[in-house]
């Protein structure tokens, strides 16, 4: 597939509470958040016209720009009808929601306090992939960057500056020939993966990594409501590498990967099976429900 690079597009990117088109969606380049990595961002994705667990994204979006020391200018309110409109006015109902505010030109430096607050919000196409060869899974390649401890680095805020070692994480399993890099955190335990977080059947549990240095993601608790519905016991706990070994299945949870079977991790192998296929097919039905069905399903 041919690469349409983001400022080659047509659209409309809302940007500090107007429609602007696409093509002049332009960031002058002596940002701060461009700089110094002052910016945090959300991906949600709508389905049939209903962005997934709107308000659960833009609340941890204020709180990302919290966590770095900034007040978005907007009320979660405005912010979910600013997404709304944005969707509306791309004429889409499928779509990837992107989010992202950021600290403007005022000042460049370490110091940044007088600096405006920006938001923007762009919203694209980005299928799902659905089907059989879906469930033969992805490999994940061991990543050398550790997930940072809670007091080196902002690590519950969506922030900009934390996916710097995803990439190089991902870049890496790539050039190996993986899909992706596992993550472990600052202790060697496992993390999760470069953007979705990460869950083990093991002996018919569901076993997931305490989120105490990473993104506890809107999927993850979502497809653990989904596991308790189907009476499937979830345990939250520090997970150890070697522990992989004793896993039948595994799989990813985000918004952009959805619910992603993995049947290899370094040295490790899976058969992607019914626990999977059961979370994975409930998550693709949730998704396109009401936002009231949502909000009953993941509250019980
Ligand atoms: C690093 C990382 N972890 C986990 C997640 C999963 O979060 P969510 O399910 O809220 O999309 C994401 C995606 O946002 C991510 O980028």
């Amino acid at each position: 597939m041919a690469l349409i690079p983001f400022d080659d597009r047509d659209g409309t990117i809302w940007w500090d509470g107007a429609l602007v088109p696409w093509r002049d969606a332009k960031l002058h380049v002596l940002s701060h958040g461009l700089h110094y990595a002052s910016a945090v961002f959300e991906g949600e994705r709508a389905y049939s016209g209903h962005i997934f667990r709107l308000r659960d994204h833009t609340n941890r979006l204020i709180n990302s720009a919290r966590i770095l020391g900034f007040e978005l200018p907007y009320a979660a309110d405005q912010i979910d009808a600013a997404c709304k409109e944005v969707l509306a006015a791309n004429n889409l109902t499928d779509a990837y929601v992107r989010p992202i505010a950021w600290r403007g030109t005022e000042q460049l430096a370490v110091s940044a306090q007088l600096t405006t607050i920006h938001l923007a919000i762009a919203v694209w196409p980005w299928p799902s992939y659905f089907g059989a060869e879906r469930m033969k899974g992805i490999r994940l390649g061991m990543g050398e960057w550790k997930r940072p401890a809670p007091d080196t680095a902002p690590t519950a805020s969506k922030a900009a500056g934390l996916y710097m070692i995803g990439t190089l994480s991902k870049h890496k399993a790539e050039a190996a020939g993986f899909d992706d890099a596992l993550m472990l955190d600052w202790r060697g335990r496992v993390a999760e993966a470069t953007g979705a977080n990460i869950f083990f059947n093991m002996g018919g549990e569901l076993h997931t990594p305490d989120p105490d240095c990473f993104l506890d993601g809107i999927t993850r608790r979502t497809v653990m409501s989904l596991a308790r519905k189907h009476q499937i016991k979830v345990i939250e706990r520090a997970i150890l590498p070697e522990e992989m070994a004793k896993a039948s299945e595994v799989f990813l949870a985000g918004t952009a990967a959805e619910v992603t079977p993995v049947r290899q991790i370094g040295e490790y192998h899976f058969t992607p099976g019914d626990m999977t296929a059961t979370l994975l097919k409930e998550y693709e039905a949730l998704v396109r429900q009401s936002p009231e069905e949502v909000a009953r399903v993941v509250a019980g």
